[in-house]
């Protein structure tokens, strides 16, 4: 494996495949069943042969996992099982080593309720600076014992929880994330000071955990949650009173103009990228180059398999990105949503999240289409301008573990909120990285959720062997997309439906069919095709239905 020189470009960024690692279930190196550093170390020589110009490492801090690590009980350290600030340090060398940039997830909402602020809150008396830095309140009705509102956490449960002096803290996910007061301007340096941490070691850039929820306007008389609820509807965007108290407040801006002070400090600057649910055109001030510089765009997650919705979201987001001066992003699976090759295996009209909430029946399942729908779906989006985040074990087209038994399940919205979700540890099994052996290389003890036995069929060495794999496939496409990825322009082929094409500067293609049938393939040379049969056996004149391919081009007919 020949070593690629560090990439300097302050652009980098603006075009990057992004590999999304959940630490604990990616490699277990010490065998105790949840994914380590070094576990990600011994495989860097994979993530170098995939072709990805980044990882983004979900939470690695020391945490109770009350939420999978997003209960941060120390900003600027590794836990204890995960490894050390050192190993921290020697993996991200090896990855810059093979011109692989590090993004690390920083979690400003909320800490956990055992970070040493929290706990110091606790001792302190309230109305006291210790209290200040969350968000605590005199409780209501005779005594003080009811909350002082009926918020809802999003993990369901009341929002508000009461410590033993009577006072209530506020918390929007579990009772165990206590939000921040970002109104408190100890709070704002000490994030500085965590940004600029992971900096001097070396990360190149931060994925923001809830980004649009920081900044708060808390009225002494709480509006109800039905009507806060009510105005996030339509679009997040209506509050009959001005700015939404919890809710993409404009106040936001200056955090992360601050922060984008310290990223410019560093050469290249440190990237960003907000996780933002807001409506699409709310999105712009997360991905301003003066804010945090690319927010997620969840729209194509949410989409059904659909050409003129797929089109309809890419022209506006393509749009977005570029008043907002930033490049777009595309994302189909993360940590927290059914992985796409399952959502697409299902009959349409057919939600994952209600699919597995009634048990997951697998008749309706038919995994062999939702396999080749997200192959399809993920070669279109790499061949988007724009940044594409991939999420472990898609490259391996895993499906969801959709049947985990409730006692093993280790989400909190499944606990807090039952009969609601069946929660999101069916994406967040341990890899299967070998065939045979505990856990199929995972780690040699027993992984911390349980693998089904159809993963060994998944597994990294049955599919690296095999030039037909999905595996084979991403690495195929990645090469090629780092060699055919020039500027950003993009340029829509006029066909009908269910066909979708467009070319990109260099004279290539990518076309889709999003049909059930065969459609005709304009001639031209198959760089890339994402149905299994590979490039060699496809009749050179068609394009089979739920199928991508990418040519090559000297001139095609528009409005073939
Ligand atoms: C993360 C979730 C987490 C939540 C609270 C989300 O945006 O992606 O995994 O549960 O924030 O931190």
């Amino acid at each position: 494996m020949t070593t690629k020189p560090e990439v300097t470009d302050p652009n980098w960024w603006r075009q990057a495949a992004v590999y999304q690692i959940y630490p604990r279930s990616f490699a277990d190196d010490n065998g105790d069943g949840v994914g380590d550093l070094n576990g990600i170390m011994s495989r860097v020589e994979y993530l170098a042969r995939l072709g990805i110009d980044a990882v983004w490492l979900s939470p690695f801090y020391p945490s109770a996992l009350v939420d999978g690590g997003y209960d941060v009980d120390d900003y600027r350290d590794v836990d204890p099982s995960i490894g050390t600030l050192e190993q921290f340090d020697a993996l991200v060398a090896a990855l810059h080593e093979r011109a692989i940039k590090v993004i690390v997830d920083i979690v400003p909402n909320h800490s956990s309720n055992r970070h040493a602020w929290f706990r110091d809150a606790l001792a302190a008396r309230p109305g006291s600076a210790a209290r200040d830095r969350y968000i605590f309140r005199d409780g209501t009705g005779p005594n003080g014992d009811e909350p002082p509102a009926d918020w809802q956490s999003f993990f369901g449960g009341p929002a508000w929880t009461r410590v033993p002096d009577g006072q209530w803290y506020l918390h929007l996910f579990t009772r165990e994330q206590p939000d921040w007061n970002w109104d408190n301007p100890e709070v704002r340096d000490d994030f500085l000071r965590t940004v600029r941490f992971w900096g001097d070691r070396g990360v190149d850039g931060f994925r923001v955990d809830v980004a649009h929820l920081l900044t708060k306007d808390l009225p002494a008389e709480l509006p109800s949650w039905a009507d806060l609820m009510a105005g996030l509807a339509p679009d997040h965007t209506t509050w009959p009173r001005g700015q939404h108290p919890i809710w993409d407040r404009d106040d936001v801006d200056e955090i992360y103009r601050e922060w984008r002070t310290v990223f410019d400090t560093y050469s290249p600057p440190l990237t960003a990228v907000a996780e933002a649910w807001v409506a699409p055109d709310r999105r712009v001030r997360y991905a301003s180059s003066t804010g945090l510089g690319q927010a997620f765009n969840f729209d194509l997650l949410e989409a059904a398999w659909d050409p003129s919705r797929f089109r309809r979201i890419i022209r506006d987001n393509l749009t977005l990105a570029h008043d907002s001066g930033a490049s777009s992003t595309w994302v189909f699976s993360n940590h927290d949503v059914v992985r796409h090759a399952t959502r697409f295996a299902l009959p349409a009209g057919t939600t994952a999240a209600a699919w597995m909430l009634a048990g997951s029946d697998p008749s309706v399942e038919n995994r062999g289409l939702g396999l080749r729908r997200a192959r399809a779906a993920t070669l279109l989006a790499l061949a988007l301008p724009g940044s594409m985040y991939l999420y472990q074990g898609e490259e391996l087209g895993l499906p969801e573990v959709s049947d985990i038994p409730d006692t093993d399940k280790q989400d909190p919205a499944f606990f807090r909120d039952p009969g609601a979700t069946a929660g999101r540890d069916g994406c967040r099994v341990p890899l299967p990285w070998t065939a045979t052996g505990p856990s199929f290389g995972f780690g040699p003890g027993a992984p911390h959720l349980p693998q089904p036995e159809w993963f060994r069929a998944y597994a990294v060495e049955v599919e690296a062997a095999d030039t037909d794999s999905t595996l084979s496939f991403y690495r195929r496409a990645l090469d090629l997309r780092r060699e055919l990825q020039t500027d950003e322009a993009l340029e829509w082929l006029e066909y009908v439906d269910p066909v979708l094409a467009f070319r990109r500067p260099g004279d290539w293609v990518s076309i889709t069919n999003f049909g059930s049938s065969s459609v005709p393939l304009p001639t031209g040379r198959v760089l890339v095709s994402s149905s299994r049969s590979g490039t060699q056996s496809l009749p050179p004149d068609t394009l089979l239905a739920d199928t991508t391919v990418w040519l090559q081009i000297d001139a095609i007919d528009a409005g073939a």
